[in-house]
Order: structure tokens, then sequence, then C-alpha cells
């Protein structure tokens, strides 16, 4: 009969969007910071191994474990690149030298779309400053350069559950719920938002799909 108390051990098991938020911030990717819900994580190499983009734009670099992990996934799929883009400049010097990664300092405003000339399977992920309207504005001015069958990817959905709506002006399922009722391109591919469970990833209603139809 063993009467050892054992460390460490507990029967509980708890997690929520609260905690997974708290520890979403503490992710590293080879030692960068990356800023992502564990489940989109899982969820990322799936849809990049599915499209295989030759170009990933990427709204919200940060520090650079996300485009660094991107990166690193087209290099397994063997192509494509990453424009990353930011406001500010906190990115990680090894993001910056990556072979497919081109970072841009001057916000999604002023990238220049001509960019993305040559470039046949595009995806952009918006995951800038959450706000209503950089969302919408993001999703009006990079909407047309998504190709078909690809992905337009808003990020942080999750803030209406984790009770900052107002703090974002109604954040990125405002924009999205005024974007989609407004086209006939994309649809919210439900696919990705509800693999875990109903909307069980920070991109609530954020995997926009385009369809190629007008
Ligand atoms: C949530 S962080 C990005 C996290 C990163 N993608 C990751 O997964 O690790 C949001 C970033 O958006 C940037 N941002 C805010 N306004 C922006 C704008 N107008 N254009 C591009 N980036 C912006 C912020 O400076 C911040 O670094």
């Amino acid at each position: 009969m063993f009467s050892k108390k054992i460390d460490n051990y507990t029967d509980k098991v708890h997690f929520d969007v609260d905690t997974l938020n708290i520890g979403h911030h503490s992710l590293q990717y080879k030692g960068v910071p990356i800023i992502k819900c564990p489940f989109d994580y899982v969820m990322y190499q799936m849809i990049f191994w599915e499209i295989k983009p030759d170009l990933i734009i990427e709204i919200g670099t940060n520090r650079g474990g996300s485009a660094l992990y991107y990166a690193d996934l087209l290099d397994i799929i063997g192509h494509g690149e990453i424009h990353t883009i930011d406001i500010d400049d906190v990115v990680f010097k090894e993001v910056k030298m990556h072979k497919r990664i081109n970072f841009f300092r001057d916000g999604y405003q002023n990238y220049d779309l001509k960019n993305t000339e040559g470039f046949k399977k595009i995806i952009v992920i918006e995951d800038g400053s959450h706000t209503y309207e950089d969302v919408i504005a993001s999703l009006e001015k990079f909407k047309d350069v998504v190709t078909e069958d690809s992905y337009f990817i808003v990020e942080d959905g999750i803030i209406d559950k984790l009770g900052w709506k107002k703090k974002y002006n109604g954040g990125p399922n405002k924009a999205i719920k005024e974007f989609i009722a407004g086209q006939s391109s994309y649809v919210i591919d439900r696919k990705w938002c509800d693999l875990f469970g109903i909307n069980a990833t920070f991109n609530t209603n954020g995997f926009l799909k385009k369809s190629g139809k007008k």
C-alpha cells in the first residue's frame, strides 16, 4: 500500500476562454513570442497545407512569432513568402532575417497592393488593432487580393466573449457581420470555426472563404 503524497497531482480539470487568454500570452515559437490561441495555432498549419499559398499577408506582426511560424510552414510546403505589417518595430531580428519574410513598418493603410501582383494563391490574416474601424477597413482594402478558394482570416472576435467588445467599438465580429452581409464572394467557413466546438477559436466567425462568385 503506497501512502506517499504525490506532488503536483490533482483530479481537477478546468480551462475556459479566460485561462486560454492568459496562457496564449506566454506562447513562444522558437523563442519568439507568438500571441495565438492553441486551437488556431494548429489549424493554421492545416489551412496552409490545404491552400499552399505563395503569399501570406499578415496585418499585425508584433514580435514576429506568428510570421516566423508561418514562414517555416511555407518552408515545409516548399514555396511562398510572408508580407507582415505593423506600425511599431518590436520585431525580433531572426524574424526579419528569415528568407521568406518581408516586414512592412507603415501599417496596413500604407501597404501598396502592387506588392501582391504576380502571386497566385494569397491568404490574408488580419491580426492588428482589433477595432471595428480597422477590421472593416482591412476587409475592404484586401478583399480583392485574396484569391479564389483561399481565406481572409479575421483574428480575435473572441474579445466579445472576454467582455471587451465596447473597448474595440464592436471589434472584429461587428466588422465581419457587416462585411459578409454586404457582399457575396465570401462565406464564413464553419469547418474551421467549429472544429473543436462552436466558435472554439479566438477567430470567432473569422475564417472567411472566398468562393469567387461575385
Ligand atoms: C495581437 S498583435 C499581433 C500578434 C502577432 N500576429 C502574433 O500572433 O504573435 C497586434 C499588432 O497589431 C499592430 N497594429 C496596430 N495597428 C496596426 C495597423 N494599422 N497596421 C498594422 N499593424 C497594426 C500592433 O502594433 C500590434 O503589434
